[in-house]
């Protein structure tokens, strides 16, 4: 075991440049080291192991909004605590996303948001083709072109403002506005992006204000109008929800779609055996997306608050602690391993991807299930070096306090560089 302080969560971003360098380094020693890790500098547990990580996602009981988090919880009462100045919305609109939202006000409005999206969704098969092709006919006669930003970038956004409704000239501002609004997700932001993550906020929030408007006075065949019915027609849910909601769908419907397709030709194009299994076996298609996405996760991480005081992987958590399950290696870190193969899936990240239908299927076997987070009597932590008591060793879960590091370059900037292979903040 290395005398080097176990990474915390600030080295674990693409902030840090040995992460997005290989990620795995830091993360394989997290996970063979101390797989229940004690951030003090962060205030949260990070979870690397598969089995804590799926045991964490898949118990609905866990609370997921930032208000709930204990005062050491730093990333999180960021979050709360921002204030930031010169965003114009109802306080109703800013605090109703449901990715940081609890029961029952989740389901409340996760409930008509789904069954509009199913519906749109199951239509669309054709139109998603239709896009396709439309970007990738030029793209033949070119001997080489730039993958992401004539492909990966523009069919994501496309589909998904199709979807919506919005306005199809203005898919660049989208775009932009998408990444601008994610911002608000990431604490270290610089002064810059906070001016950035302002403008791209009001201009969203703006435009799907005035769009709704439109919709509920002339209907279209689209999601916002969709939504604007189910209102109509009785759903509980307020205008600020609505728009939170679909501007949610927007930048949720192109950031990690874009990186998806980035990841997936980038790990083609450095695993050229795998490519000519997939090319001389088409039908292996779907797997193969499934392994990319369990191989090189488009999210990092994402995070729940402990609603009661339990046991994670032998590790005492207490009532309002926050968790943070690292979803990339808890993909690679089974069996299978890190091996990238079309023909291997079944991952983590897909089950967030599908996070739309597990959180249901999992609370409709909640009641013949044993809660899989135990509740237990809560040994006191040792703060000088207290041990996990399942892993066995001296496996140290609370790390020795120090600076809390800095954020050098923009997240963004981050992610753009490392081109095919970036992360977003989803539920960070
Ligand atoms: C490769 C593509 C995608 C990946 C890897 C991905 C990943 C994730 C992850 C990790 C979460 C958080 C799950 C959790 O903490 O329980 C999440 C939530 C969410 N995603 Fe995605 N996502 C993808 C595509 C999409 C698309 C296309 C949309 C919309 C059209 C979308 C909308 C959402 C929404 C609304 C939530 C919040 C769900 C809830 O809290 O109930 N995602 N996604």
């Amino acid at each position: 075991m290395s005398d080097t302080p176990l990474p915390g969560v600030f080295q674990l971003t693409p902030m840090n440049p040995e992460f997005n360098d290989d990620p795995h380094r830091l993360l394989d020693r997290l996970r063979t080291e101390c797989p229940v890790h004690r951030d003090t500098q962060a205030g949260t547990f990070i979870l690397t192991r598969h089995a804590d990580v799926r045991s964490m996602l898949g118990d609905t009981t866990m609370w997921r909004s930032p208000e709930r988090a204990e005062e050491a919880a730093y990333i999180q009462r960021a979050l709360v605590e921002q204030r930031i100045e010169g965003i114009r919305m109802s306080e109703e609109e800013a605090r109703s996303g449901i990715l940081l939202m609890d029961e029952p006000d989740h389901m409340r409005i996760r409930g008509p948001f789904a069954k509009a999206l199913y519906k749109r969704v199951a239509k669309c098969k054709p139109l998603v083709q239709l896009v396709v092709d439309q970007y990738l006919a030029p793209l033949k006669s070119q001997p080489t072109f730039d993958a992401m930003d004539a492909f990966a970038l523009r069919v994501p956004i496309d589909v998904i403002a199709r979807i919506l409704g919005v306005d199809e000239g203005r898919l660049t501002e989208f775009r932009e506005w998408s990444e601008g609004a994610i911002l608000g997700l990431n604490p270290f932001r610089s002064p810059e992006e906070t001016e950035f993550l302002v403008r791209a906020t009001n201009a969203m929030s703006q435009y799907m204000g005035e769009l709704m408007d439109r919709r509920r006075a002339e209907p279209r065949d689209d999601l916002v109008s969709d939504m604007m019915t189910l209102q109509a027609e009785g759903a509980p849910l307020g205008d600020g929800e609505i728009s939170n909601n679909l501007q949610g769908l927007l930048i949720g419907g192109n950031l990690t779609t874009t990186d998806l397709i980035g990841n997936a030709l980038w790990l083609f194009l450095t695993h050229p055996e795998e490519l000519a299994k997939l090319k001389a076996d088409p039908s292996l298609i779907n797997s193969a997306v499934e392994e990319v996405l369990r191989y090189e996760s488009p999210v990092d991480i994402t995070g729940r608050i402990a609603p009661r005081d339990m046991e994670i992987g032998g590790c005492p958590v207490r009532q309002s602690q926050s968790l943070f399950a690292s979803i990339h290696t808890a993909s690679t870190s089974r069996a299978r391993t890190r091996r990238m193969s079309p023909s291997a899936a079944g991952c983590i990240s897909a089950s967030a991807r599908r996070s739309h239908g597990w959180r249901r299927r999992s609370r409709s076997r909640a009641s013949s299930l044993p809660s899989r987070a135990r509740a237990s009597p809560i040994p006191t932590p040792n703060r000088n070096g207290g041990r996990c008591r399942s892993s066995g060793a001296s496996r140290t879960w609370w790390s020795p306090p120090g600076k809390r590091p800095r954020a050098t370059s923009s997240t963004s900037g981050g992610l753009r560089r490392a081109a095919a292979r970036h992360a977003h903040y989803c539920g960070l």
